[in-house]
């Protein structure tokens, strides 16, 4: 056989060399360094380190720990760059440490804790299982769906989330804000919208809008603080419990999706297709996500696109497989635009 589709022999194999092997272990063993990051974290490291320098030793004074093995801590988080060493031995924080301070407007530090949350590691274990059978092993290990078992048997694990959610929206909040077309539309409804973040930054950027934030009831008990009681926005704000798979508020003048539609496909076509059901012909629908295959930080999507699979049967989105969900529960879609360098837009009507 001929031509470029044949099947070439391999090459013979070269001499392994070390920064492959190396490379290769390193990936190996990368859940050594998710645990070291959460690790942080739940000592507080960034924290007690401060501006520093401080030594091992001190640290782990501060922060309660064996000095010892606080210090091989630092040593492995300072090989992922995530702290540096100075020349006397101390160690000092970096722009990555920083980020893991408690409470400060860019800490990442609930995201952290999300994504490395106890039972997580299971789930990775059994990922081949998973790609045998592209459905979620969640429900078979806890015998309920995701959200029903972190909300009712891990509460912890489910503040974590609301907040981790809310960290990663506070980013971006006005750049999608101001991004979401909303001209004329006098009500607007956030659908999965977590704490709110993104609704009160619409509702800041809009001062004639109101808005519902729809969401699980348990979610919406930790809502931000400005969309209820004595809240600035909470005259101009409903909070709404609910599950989207089976009604989503009427009445409304443009739905906003942010993050939402990575559960499973099936489900998501449902929830869109309640939106055609429920919304005035013409009425806009506003989808917010990153995409898997346009943006920076494919690790980090891909990534997350397995823990996707894993937990909900769901994905991180192609455009393609988008754009297919959408069209498949019946809206049309009108344009597809970048809100910043990883977040896209689709403006679709019901
Ligand atoms: C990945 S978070 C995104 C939160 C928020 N939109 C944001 O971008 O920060 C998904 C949200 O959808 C909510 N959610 C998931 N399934 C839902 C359902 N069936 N009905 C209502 N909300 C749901 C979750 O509780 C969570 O707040």
């Amino acid at each position: 056989m001929t031509g470029s589709t044949a099947t070439r022999p391999s090459e013979p194999a070269g001499p392994r060399s070390e920064p492959q092997v190396l490379g290769l272990l390193e990936r190996a063993l990368s859940a050594s360094c998710a645990a070291s990051l959460r690790a942080a974290v739940k000592l507080g490291l960034a924290d007690a380190l401060g501006d520093g320098p401080a030594t091992a030793d001190a640290l782990a004074r501060t922060v309660g720990a064996d000095p010892d093995a606080l210090r091989r801590l630092l040593r492995s988080l300072t090989c992922h760059q995530v702290f540096a060493e100075d020349p006397e031995g101390r160690f000092v924080p970096t722009e990555t440490s920083r980020l893991l301070r408690t409470g400060t407007p860019d800490s990442l530090d609930q995201l952290v804790l999300w994504m490395t949350e106890p039972w997580t590691w299971e789930l990775w274990g059994r990922l081949d299982e998973s790609v045998r059978t592209g459905e979620d092993v969640f429900v078979g290990l806890h015998g309920r769906e995701f959200f029903d078992q972190v909300h009712s048997a891990w509460p912890e694990s489910a503040a974590v989330f609301d907040r981790a959610m809310t960290q990663a929206s506070v980013q971006s909040a006005r750049a999608v804000a101001e991004a979401v077309p909303l001209s004329g539309a006098r009500t607007v409804a956030d659908i999965g919208g977590g704490q709110g973040c993104l609704l009160a930054a619409l509702l800041e950027h809009h001062p004639g809008l109101r808005g519902v934030l729809f969401d699980r009831p348990d979610v919406l008990a930790g809502a931000d603080a400005r969309l209820h009681g004595d809240g600035a926005l909470a005259g101009r704000a409903r909070l709404v419990a609910g599950d989207c798979r089976e009604a989503v508020p009427a009445g409304i003048d443009a739905y906003v999706f942010k993050n939402v539609l990575g559960m499973n496909d099936e489900d998501a076509v449902v929830v869109l297709r309640n939106v055609v059901r429920t919304a005035r012909p013409g009425t806009r629908v506003i989808i917010v996500e990153n995409l898997v295959d346009d943006g920076p930080g494919q690790r980090f999507s891909t990534g997350m696109d397995l823990r996707m699979l894993l937990t909900v049967g769901g994905r991180k989105h192609t455009r393609r497989s988008l754009l297919d969900l959408v069209e498949r529960a019946g809206l049309t879609v009108r344009d597809v635009r970048p809100v910043n360098t990883y977040q896209h837009l689709i403006e679709a009507t019901a």
